[in-house]
């Protein structure tokens, strides 16, 4: 099954990719905007307890599938599964992941579009060209899908070069990158005035939030949305890891950067908003709450690095830059899901499934793009607020109930010999069996109840 099958080509590779793939706009933009509205450190702490209890073992849960199966999550759940009625039931939640892969991917390439336009907005308008840079900050689907279009034509680019030449070569290229433009981001918000008061809104934890339900169901959308879990991007990197990786340290180290980055796009974001309020930016809307959501990136924060003079223009093609590579090193892990699916299911030849599925998922875009106030909100609630949990709970179940225990342990072994004897065998399988999903399905039902 693993001849000829393509690789990364080390432990740096992986984990360059999967936390590539994990660190996206979701942590830079959705994590500090919840943190602000759910009790800043309160919903941190929350987060950080979610990312370790539920969004580590679900990510070990597809990882060992992947790498198990060494095949796409449509013909991986099948085959781990003994009776048919298991892997009809497997094929079925496989199709349902690329599908919603390749929803998410359709949203989130006009995020990214909208990220690529204000990279060159304030540039335009410095060296005379108001009506572009009108044009390039202002929501018209004719800007939505040029910009949209050239992003998706990046992904693919990057994906039709294969696991180790496109997606490891850019994600180990990109994410130091990404590293350094928010310490430099961070440290330039740090000297300008009222940044002390978001650090005190981000980090004094406000616990009366903590007992809301919406914070917990926030929380660990915000988790499985990060660490890209149940569309089958993390089990299809775990496909492409070398025998030999320790797959528990490799899962521990991705959680980890993750919720880092997410840790430290609140430093940046969040004093940023308070210093744009010194500067007599509006922050708060009707309710109260802080501005969060397109407004927050789109407005209040280009207004600011408006106000800074020439040095905002290169503050903020630095930040959109900053975000436009967080989301490519994302998107590239969402198409590789139905890329690959292509390859194995379909036998197109790499290039083809991935023009050929980038031009659909594409497509879907430019009707969201055009639809926008129908479609937009939709899709992004019916991808990730509920089908990535439950994809997340029934990938637990396949690993924990219908992958043989011996398999299971096997599998891990390979790359971690003393498995047996850890901590780790002795919590992780009856964890992803029992509480995992159980706990999933409280939170997510919690949820549709409460809304
Ligand atoms: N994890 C990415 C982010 O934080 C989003 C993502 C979701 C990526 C699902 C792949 C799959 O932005």
């Amino acid at each position: 099954m693993t001849d000829g099958r393509e690789q990364f080509s080390s432990r740096l590779g992986f984990t360059m990719a999967a936390t590539g793939s994990a660190v996206g706009l979701g942590n830079i933009w959705g994590f500090p905007t919840q943190a602000a509205n759910n009790g800043g450190a309160a919903f941190l702490l929350v987060y950080v307890v979610f990312a370790c209890l539920l969004a580590y073992p679900a990510l070990m849960a597809e990882l060992v599938i992947g790498r198990h199966t060494r095949s796409n999550m449509v013909t991986a759940l099948p085959l781990i599964a003994t009776h048919r009625r298991g892997q009809f039931l497997g094929k079925l939640a496989g199709l349902y992941g690329v599908l919603v892969a390749s929803l998410i991917l359709a949203f989130y390439a006009i995020v990214a579009g909208w990220m690529m336009a204000h990279i060159l907005a304030p540039s335009a308008r410095v060296i005379g060209l108001p009506a572009f840079s009108l044009w390039l900050t202002d929501f018209s689907v004719s800007r939505n899908v040029i910009f949209c279009l050239i992003f998706s034509v990046l992904t693919a680019l990057v994906v039709a070069n294969g696991v180790r030449d496109g997606i490891e070569r850019w994600s180990t290229r990109l994410m130091p990158v990404l590293l350094g433009l928010i310490v430099l981001l961070i440290g330039y918000v740090f000297t300008q005035d009222g940044a002390m008061q978001g650090l005190k809104v981000y980090l004094i934890p406000d616990f009366s939030a903590m007992t809301e339900p919406r914070l917990l169901i926030n929380a660990m959308g915000q988790a499985f949305f990060s660490l890209s879990l149940g569309v089958g991007t993390m089990l299809i990197y775990g496909s492409y890891i070398r025998q030999d990786e320790n797959l528990p340290i490799a899962a521990a180290l991705v959680t980890l950067i993750d919720t880092g980055i997410a840790f430290l796009a609140g430093l940046l974001i969040i004093p940023a908003v308070f210093v744009a309020l010194k500067q007599g930016v509006e922050i708060y809307d009707d309710y109260g709450s802080l501005v969060a959501g397109p407004d927050l990136i789109l407005q209040t924060l280009p207004v600011l690095f408006g106000s800074l003079g020439v040095a905002g223009v290169a503050v903020a093609a630095v930040f959109f830059l900053l975000m436009t590579i967080a989301a490519l090193t994302s998107s590239i892990s969402m198409l590789e899901v139905p890329v690959a699916f292509g390859m194995e299911q379909m036998k197109l030849s790499r290039c083809k499934s991935t023009w050929l599925i980038g031009a659909i998922i594409f497509a879907l875009s430019g009707l969201i793009a055009i639809y926008f106030d129908w479609l937009f909100v939709a899709v992004v609630d019916l991808t990730t607020k509920y089908s990535q949990p439950l994809l997340a709970a029934i990938l637990c179940i396949f690993a924990g109930w219908i992958l043989h225990r011996d398999r299971l342990l096997g599998e891990i072994r390979s790359g971690y010999e003393s498995v047996e004897s850890s901590w780790f065998w002795k919590i992780w399988p009856p964890y992803i069996r029992f509480v995992c999903p159980m706990l999933i399905i409280i939170l997510f039902v919690q949820g549709i109840i409460g809304q």
